[in-house]
């Protein structure tokens, strides 16, 4: 259904940076769905960072460079477990209530860094 991106290669590009956007899908009539694509590792999220427009849906797609973590907004009900390396992704979909900042972080105890495995998306 949804199309692929090569967004990988754009999220390694920009790791670190800051406010990788998210490219929404081309060539549909209803509001595009962004995608955007996170790694976690011990301890962080690449990109940390990102911005998407409020207007439409995201859909988040993150996958696992060593063990499980979790991925939860704050003050939302997104919070899913991301499975270890080798073990797939974990999509979920999430739509803004309103723009602003979103802070996510870790929710499974992944070791000593757990706690400052955090990051933002920014709707705008
Ligand atoms: Cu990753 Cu806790």
């Amino acid at each position: 259904m949804a199309r692929t991106f090569l967004l990988g290669a754009l999220v390694c590009a920009l790791a670190g940076g800051l406010g990788a956007a998210a490219r929404p899908i081309a060539g549909t009539a209803q509001p595009a769905v962004q995608v955007i694509e996170i790694n976690a590792e011990r301890f962080s999220f690449t990109p940390s960072e990102f911005r998407v427009r409020s207007d439409a849906p995201v859909e988040i797609r993150l996958r696992s460079d060593d063990t499980d973590h979790g991925f939860h907004i704050l003050g939302t009900d997104i919070k899913i477990v991301i499975p270890k390396r080798g073990k797939g992704a974990a999509t979920v979909t999430f739509q803004p209530p309103k723009p602003g900042r979103y802070v996510f972080e870790c929710s499974k105890l992944c070791g000593a860094g757990h706690a400052f495995m955090r990051g933002t998306l920014i709707a705008e």
